[in-house]
């Protein structure tokens, strides 16, 4: 593939009421990839060059969440779970709707090894997407994700951590630990540094015991080298009685306690029906 094939084709995407700049490449079929907006259903993703085209295959097109099980609804949001050997098409539409925001990882055009947890918001005409994550179906690695999007019209809002929170909460019920496959871009790396420093400052928060790694990576499905990483970058070990303990600072605690007072959303539990794929 030469390097001019592979510069930013798209340039802005229209996805329900929102328009958004692409920031990198996309393989949409050619016919479409010099279009100066890309008009996206949002409930099916597929895609026309014009409004038009659009609103005539609205009239056609009667979904209104994506196809999949309803594994979680608290409040406005849900999450659906799809499998992408069964929903081959929807997949693939939003494997290239989320190309447009991703650069460095080679993306799965093949959606079949994966399931995807796609998070909507609901409200009276429909299940609107914000983001969602992939996972393989068996990871030799013990990733419980493999790619990780947040739409642009809604980061910075706190669902990459909520979708990040849904993902462990998957693993805890697998009885399994997980990270996020490798490498992660400079944002996906942000948002999860931020959730995994929370999770722990909230666990430390919430116990008066010292902990060691493993608890807390029994306690939150985040490996022992996130954890270790975590606490390392926010100094929380010290040495007693020969034997290295993790705990939150007296000095800390205030400030954290205000950071998570400003957290908007968390994923409840109790909300999630699922058991693992087999
Ligand atoms: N600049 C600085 N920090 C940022 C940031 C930015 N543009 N975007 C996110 N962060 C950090 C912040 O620390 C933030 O926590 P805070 O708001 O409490 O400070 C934390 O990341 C999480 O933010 P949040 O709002 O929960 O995440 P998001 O909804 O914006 O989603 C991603 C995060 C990674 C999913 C999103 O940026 C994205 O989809 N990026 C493109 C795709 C990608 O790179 N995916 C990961 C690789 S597979
Ligand atoms: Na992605």
């Amino acid at each position: 593939i030469s390097e001019i094939a592979r510069v930013k084709n798209l340039n802005r995407l229209q996805i329900g009421k929102h328009e958004v700049d692409a920031w990198y490449f996309s393989p949409y079929p050619q016919e479409y990839a010099h279009l100066p907006v890309l008009y996206i259903c949002e409930f099916c993703l597929s895609y026309f060059g014009s409004p038009f085209m659009l609103s005539r295959h609205r009239k056609r097109c009667n979904l209104l969440h994506p196809p999949g099980n309803e594994i979680y609804r608290h409040e406005d949001l849900s999450f659906f779970e799809l499998d992408g050997k069964r929903q081959l098409t929807w997949c693939r539409n939003l494997s290239m709707l989320s190309k447009c925001f991703l650069d460095h990882k080679t993306l799965y055009y093949d959606v079949t090894p994966f399931m995807y947890y796609v998070m909507c918001q609901r409200d009276s005409t429909g299940c609107h997407i914000i983001g969602y994550f992939s996972k393989e179906k068996e990871s030799a690695d013990n990733y419980n994700v493999a790619c990780i999007l947040t739409l642009p019209q809604h980061q910075r809002h706190g669902y990459g951590k909520l979708l990040i929170e849904f993902s462990y909460e998957l693993s805890k019920k697998e009885g399994k630990l997980g990270s996020p496959e490798k490498p992660l871009s400079d944002l996906g790396l942000l948002g999860y540094r931020a959730y995994w420093a929370q999770t722990i400052i909230e666990l430390l928060l919430n116990t008066n015991d010292d902990v060691s790694i493993d608890d807390i990576a029994q306690r939150t499905s985040i490996t022992h080298a996130d954890v270790m990483n975590t606490c390392t970058t926010l100094q929380l070990f010290k040495h007693y009685k020969g034997q290295h303990v993790i705990s939150l600072p007296e000095s800390l605690q205030e400030r954290h306690k205000k950071t998570l007072e400003k957290r908007r959303r968390k994923i409840h539990p109790e909300c999630l029906q699922w058991k693992p794929p087999t």
